[in-house]
C-alpha cells in the first residue's frame, strides 16, 4: 500500500487502546531496522523526520529510503511525518515533498500564536491532504536546535485544548505531562534511587492526560519525549568506552499505560540512538582492526530492530494491529 496518513491508524489505535509508534529516521540502517521489526509483527508505523535530519541526509534521500522501506513492507500502512517542524515554510516543503503528516511545533510561543501558526499550516496541509499534529505546553530536554531547561518547560493547561483544536483544526495534539526530550529525563534531585542505584523518575501526570481526554473525547493524543532509556545500552556504552551516567527515561509501564488510554502516537528517537551507539562501541572495542562500515552497522542494525520489536509488542500494543 502507498504512505498513508494516521486518520485511520489513530482511529483504530484509539478504538483498539494501543498507540502506534514514531520513530526517528536520519539514514538507511536505522529505516531498515525499524521497518523489519514492524514488517515482522505486522504494525502500522510512522517514521518521522527532523528538521535536523533533513539537515544531515537530504529531504530527498530520507523520502526516498521511506518510499523504498514502503516497497518492502507492502502490508503494513505507514506515514511519513515531520517532526518539531519549527515553521510554516519547512511544514510547506514537506507537504510538497511527499509527507503525508507534519508537526508544526509553536508551542514555545504565546497562545494565540501558536493557534495562528497552527492554522495556517492545517489550511495548506488539508488542501493537500496532509495531517498536522500541533503541541501545547513545552517537555524540558533538547529539541532539533531547542533547548528547553526544565525551568522553562510547562505542563499542557487542560482548559486550553478545548479552544486550541476547534480554532486550529489540528488532527492531534502533542501535550506535556512530564516526559522529555534526550537520554537525561531527569536530574537526580528529581528522582529516587532504587536498589541497583539506578535512578526511578517521578511519575507522569495521569491526571492531565485524563483531564485532556475528557474535554476531547476521541481526539488522538501525542507523547514526545518518550524513551526509556534502556539500562542494557546505557551499560553497553558505558563498558565500551563511553560515558553517559544517570541517563534515564520513562518507565515502560507508564507508556503502556498511556497507550491504553488516548495516546495514540509515542515518539522514540534516543532508544534507538542508545542501541545503536551500544552496538557499534561494543564491536570496535571486541575488533580494533576492522574498518568496515558494513560490519559495524549490522549488529548496529539488528539491535534497532530488536528494541523496535519489544516496543511494539510490550510497549505500544500495536504488533498485529496493522
Ligand atoms: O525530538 C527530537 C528528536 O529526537 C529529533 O532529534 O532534532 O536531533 O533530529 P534531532
Ligand atoms: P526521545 O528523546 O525520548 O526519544 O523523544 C523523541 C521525540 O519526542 C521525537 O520528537
Ligand atoms: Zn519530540
Amino acid at each position: 500500500m502507498p504512505l498513508t496518513t494516521t486518520t485511520e491508524m489513530f482511529k483504530k489505535a484509539y478504538d483498539g487502546g494501543y498507540a502506534v509508534g514514531a520513530f526517528n529516521v536520519n539514514n538507511m540502517e536505522i529505516v531498515q531496522g525499524i521497518t523489519e521489526a514492524a514488517r515482522e509483527q505486522h504494525a502500522p508505523l510512522i517514521l518521522q523526520v527532523s528538521k535536523g535530519a533533513r539537515a544531515y541526509a537530504n529531504h530527498t534521500y530520507l523520502v526516498k529510503l521511506v518510499e523504498a522501506a514502503v516497497i518492502e513492507c507492502p502490508d503494513i500502512p505507514i506515514a511519513l511525518h515531520l517532526d518539531h517542524g519549527p515553521d510554516f515554510e519547512t511544514c510547506k516543503s514537506c507537504i510538497d515533498g511527499g509527507f503525508t503528516s507534519v508537526m508544526i511545533d509553536a508551542s514555545s510561543k504565546p497562545f494565540a500564536e501558536n493557534i495562528a501558526i497552527t492554522r495556517k499550516v492545517v489550511e495548506y496541509a488539508h488542501d493537500h491532504g496532509v495531517v498536522v499534529e500541533a503541541e501545547l505546553g513545552s517537555l524540558a530536554g533538547v529539541e532539533d536546535e531547542v533547548n528547553v531547561s526544565a525551568e522553562d518547560s510547562s505542563y499542557t493547561r487542560p482548559e486550553e485544548v478545548e479552544e486550541f483544536v476547534q480554532k486550529t483544526g489540528c488532527d492531534s495534539l502533542a501535550i506535556a505531562i512530564g516526559t522529555s526530550h534526550g537520554a537525561y529525563k531527569f536530574t537526580a534531585a528529581q528522582c529516587t534511587r532504587n536498589e541497583q542505584g539506578i535512578l526511578v523518575p517521578p511519575p507522569l501526570r495521569f491526571d492531565i492526560l485524563e483531564e485532556v481526554s475528557r474535554r476531547l473525547p476521541g481526539f488522538p493524543i501525542v507523547l514526545h519525549g518518550s524513551s526509556s532509556v534502556p539500562q542494557e545500552f546505557v551499560k553497553m556504552i558505558n563498558e565500551n568506552g563511553g560515558k553517559m551516567p544517570d541517563a534515564v527515561g520513562i518507565p515502560e509501564e507508564q507508556l503502556r499505560k498511556a497507550a491504553t488510554l488516548s495516546v495514540c502516537k509515542i515518539n522514540i528517537d534516543s532508544d534507538l540512538r542508545l542501541a545503536m551507539t551500544g552496538s557499534i562501541r561494543k564491536y570496535f572495542a571486541e575488533h580494533p582492526d576492522h574498518f568496515d562500515p558494513r560490519q559495524y552497522l549490522t549488529p548496529a542494525r539488528a539491535n534497532i530492530k530488536a528494541i523496535v520489536t519489544h516496543k511494539l509488542i510490550d510497549v505500544l500494543g500495536c504488533a498485529g494491529k496493522a
